[in-house]
């Protein structure tokens, strides 16, 4: 992360002279395809990262797709059939912004033609398929990342860093929601763009896989492994018309999904993920209570961390809301002056950051394949505990 970050020798000299080209293949044109591309557009201009990515090909199937989205965000040249793009030699990065369903066929592919892979959450439909995408990017020995974006919050960032300096002590609850309401009207059809979230054939889950996972990354990353999970879910929308068939089909996602767990540290953990929370669109919030100190973070205020030091002088002690934008906390240097903030699509822009740094140092960026195979590891037990109405110990991986 960015508070390990190192001078880089590649950028001795003149700032902009040299900069190593890392030429990016982007597969899917839709909502991520977009924050990624801006991410990789924007990284040069505020971070001294030692390479430029440059937008060689975006993937879409539909060429007319492909040559709108390339025309917008300035991609070089565009393909419409994925094996295509990485079996091109000027093509140095795979970056998978496809649906779930896609992610292990692209991302094996791309390990074995020597592609260093970015893929989007989750990592895979499954724990078995997430195994064989970590063995791939392994055995090839290429550099992987998945984008769980939310680590690279500065905030989210600066929690990381209480915890890790000892603020907090000993961790007893974690608790953390996502709550959205964009599928309450049961006229909303299944499948096609956007909605495959809703397909399981194509999303391999519900809220667990989609927005659960978010939450367990972040929590793994901030209070170490979960051991066991007790999970229950629902769809409260049985059938929906398919989009593509035309024809009412059932829905096999969970709708919602809330479990329990603890942690191999001796704390509680309490989620939470629902898109029938009406109000809500895109709540994700977490609260952790130590025994010296707690914090709290809430995606709609994302560049603020609420804190409570139970240290502070009885007389004045509550709930401090810490303003992230100061030139010492995580990111906050490169962007504005302090007290500007910054926002959702700067996360994509860290991430770039500490990839490219990463990889001129040889060093992985986290999460990796198999940093996000752990998180894979929960949403599959917690399915499966909801399935057996039983907790499930977790897979270590
Ligand atoms: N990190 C985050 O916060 C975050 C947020 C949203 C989505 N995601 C993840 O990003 C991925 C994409 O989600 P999205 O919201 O961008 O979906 P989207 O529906 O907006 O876009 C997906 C795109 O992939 C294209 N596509 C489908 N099959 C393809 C193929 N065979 N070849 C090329 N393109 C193909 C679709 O046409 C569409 O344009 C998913 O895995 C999702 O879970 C992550």
């Amino acid at each position: 992360m960015e508070e390990t970050r190192k001078p880089n020798p590649n950028r001795e000299g003149d700032p902009m002279a040299d900069l190593k080209p890392l030429n990016i293949g982007l597969i899917g044109c839709g909502f991520m395809g977009r924050t990624h591309s801006n991410a990789y557009k924007r990284v040069n201009d505020f971070f001294d990262a030692p390479y430029r990515p440059v937008l060689k090909a975006c993937c879409a199937r539909s060429e007319e797709n492909a040559r709108h989205f390339a025309g917008r965000w300035g991609y070089e040249s565009i393909e419409t059939d994925w094996r295509k793009l990485i079996a091109r030699r000027d093509i140095d990065a795979v970056d998978i912004c496809a649906p779930n369903n896609m992610h292990a066929e692209i991302a094996i592919a791309a390990a074995q033609a020597g592609k260093a892979v970015l893929c989007e959450k989750p990592l895979a439909m499954n724990l078995v398929q997430g195994h064989q995408m970590v063995d791939a990017v392994e055995k090839a020995g290429v550099a992987n990342t998945v984008w769980y974006n939310y680590r690279r919050v500065p905030a989210v960032t600066l929690a990381k860093q209480l915890i890790e300096s000892g603020r907090l002590g000993r961790i007893f609850h974690y608790r953390a929601n996502f709550l959205q309401d964009w599928t309450i009207s049961a006229d909303l059809p299944q499948g096609g763009t956007g909605l495959w979230r809703l397909d399981a054939d194509v999303s391999g889950s519900g809220v667990t896989g989609d927005l659960l996972a978010h939450c367990i990354d972040t929590a793994i990353w901030l209070n170490g492994h979960i051991g066991s999970v007790a999970g229950m879910t629902e769809t409260f929308v049985k059938e929906r018309r398919h989009n593509l068939t035309g024809k009412v089909q059932p829905v096999h996602i969970d709708d919602a999904c809330a479990f329990l767990c603890r942690f191999d540290n001796g704390s509680l953990g309490l989620f939470e993920s629902t898109r029938y929370a009406r109000g809500h669109k895109a709540l994700y919030t977490f609260e952790i209570n130590g025994e010296k100190a707690s914090i709290k973070w809430d995606l709609h205020d994302l560049h603020r961390l609420e804190y409570f030091d139970h240290g502070d002088d009885s007389l004045v002690r509550g709930w401090r809301s810490v303003h992230v934008t100061d030139s010492d906390m995580p990111y906050m240097k490169h962007w504005w002056v302090p007290g500007l903030q910054i926002g959702y699509e700067h996360t994509f822009v860290h991430h770039v950051a500490d990839f490219l740094d990463n990889l001129a140092m040889g060093q992985p960026t986290a999460p990796t394949f198999r940093d996000a195979l752990a998180t894979q590891a929960v949403c599959d037990a917690v399915l499966d505990s909801a399935d057996h109405h039983k907790w499930e110990t977790v897979v270590p991986v």
